[in-house]
């Protein structure tokens, strides 16, 4: 594959620079330079600044409900194992061995007091402790610091509605504060029953030749493609009126490139849609005494239906019927956006439900949210097949030499200034309003990477 860090003039850093001008200046005009989408610098950068930097998220903790046990998950290209130790408490720890660096776990997930690595037998607790090694005595002479030795720990980790956040920087705020008033709308969505919710199966995985972001910045604020992309179902009758839904839709701005889109369901479909259309049994029993009154009239009248919290989690929850023919029920469906190379991610899908529902609604909802978004679901197919195109044209020799740039200029009608919830509430989506700011906070990532990764070396020296 030819690759243009060999063309590219001047150093990596200089070329990135003059890229995220080209970005920034881009995002002032709504124009956006393609090769954000595929190139090996970009991801590179990505990965450091980005990645190994900012709150990441990692998994749900109804994944690991027991002491001990774990899963093995990514943030950025690095492996991790996620853990729930012995004393209860959530680690993240980087799976390779501390002695010659090889892999230490290889099961996706299980339960484990102990990792012993395959190699010479190193060992250490679920906490991510070094423990042991063979032939201590002979081979160390009982000199070896267990406190030196463990596994690569995350810093920062922790969790919110049950979500399980880690950032590999020892410099960031607090996650709740980083999230700000993200906070208020995941409470909306997911804090409507004290039992909370809970993974209903192992997420499903697939490679998708497309950029990380092609599928972060869509789920962002992009309602515009589902009338073009998503027609088939419509045309099949699977969901009719699809080809309407970008008209009823809007968006919600949290800032830090966190953001929602909402449709006004109950308008769109019919007044049993408020609260995503979850039956009326059931609604009766979600606590609503901790939401305020914006939240309460945003799940009856707007509810949010698909999201982005920056970088790599997306969300999606609206009514769709199990089987066609079914009345829809609401799914809700989260995934994880892994950058695997330049121009190739790893898709992690997952359905959740709240946890007091009966065993025949989860069941019903997690064949919903296959049949749509799993990797053989409707609308995935459609969105993925998209997704590739970008990455393919972010490496053209020919729009690299014609500077091609992408089109963000739709018309903008502004925010909603009677809006009393948190953030901006913006009544059409048309705009771009969401977009722009996930690019926006690309943009902050990769600039503050860069001033820490330089302030490391100057401390270094
Ligand atoms: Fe793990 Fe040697 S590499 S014990
Ligand atoms: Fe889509």
């Amino acid at each position: 594959m030819f690759n243009y860090d060999s063309v590219q003039p001047g150093s990596r850093d200089d070329y990135l620079d003059d890229l995220c001008q080209r970005v920034e200046q881009g995002m002032d005009e709504g124009l956006l330079p393609v090769e954000v989408f595929r190139d090996d610098a970009v991801f590179r950068a990505e990965m450091e600044r980005i990645f190994a930097r900012t709150w990441v998220f990692v998994g749900h903790t109804s994944e690991i409900p027991n002491k001990g046990d774990y899963m093995l998950r990514r943030i950025g290209l690095d492996k991790v194992i996620v853990t729930r130790d012995d004393s209860d408490k959530i680690n993240v720890m980087l799976n390779h061995c501390r002695h010659r660096g090889t892999e230490v776990c290889h099961q996706d997930k299980g339960n484990a007091r102990q990792f012993k690595c395959p190699y010479h037998g190193w060992t250490y607790r679920n906490n991510g402790d070094w423990l042991a090694a063979p032939h201590m005595a002979d081979a160390y002479g009982g000199k070896l610091d267990a406190k030196e030795w463990g596994l690569l720990r995350a810093p920062n980790v922790d969790t919110i509605h049950g979500f399980i956040f880690a950032a590999l920087s020892e410099d960031v705020p607090p996650l709740r504060e980083h999230l700000g008033d993200t906070v208020w709308m995941m409470d909306a969505i997911f804090g409507l029953h004290p039992d909370g919710m809970k993974v209903l199966a192992e997420p499903e995985r697939f490679i998708v030749k497309a950029d990380w972001k092609s599928g972060a910045e869509n789920f962002s604020g992009d309602a515009y493609h589902v009338s073009t992309a998503h027609l088939s179902a419509a045309l099949a009758e699977f969901i009719p009126g699809v080809n309407q839904v970008s008209t009823h839709a809007s968006g919600y701005d949290f800032g830090n490139g966190n953001s929602f889109i909402g449709h006004a369901l109950p308008k769109l479909i019919a007044p049993m849609f408020a609260f995503w259309g979850y039956p009326e049994e059931y609604r009766k029993q979600f606590d609503l005494s901790k939401l305020d009154a914006a939240q309460i009239e945003m799940l009856e009248t707007v509810p949010p239906t698909i999201g982005t919290i920056f970088p790599n989690m997306s969300f999606l929850r609206f009514p769709q019927p199990a089987v066609p023919g079914e009345m829809p029920i609401p799914f809700t469906s989260i995934r994880m956006w892994h950058p695997v190379s330049p121009g190739v991610m790893e898709l992690w899908n997952y359905e959740l439900e709240y946890a007091f529902l009966p065993e025949e609604f989860h069941r019903k909802a997690y064949m919903a949210g296959q049949f749509g978004f799993g990797s053989g679901g409707i609308f995935e197919q459609d969105d993925t097949a998209v997704w590739e195109g970008i990455a393919k044209v972010g490496n053209s020799p020919w729009s690299r030499a014609k500077g091609m740039k992408l089109h963000y200029q739709q018309k903008r009608s502004g925010a909603d200034p009677e809006w009393k919830g948190k953030g901006e509430f913006h009544p059409s989506i048309y705009g771009e309003y969401c977009q722009e700011k996930f690019w926006r906070r690309w943009l902050k990532d990769m600039a503050e990477g860069k001033k820490a990764k330089q302030g490391a070396k100057g401390g270094a020296a």
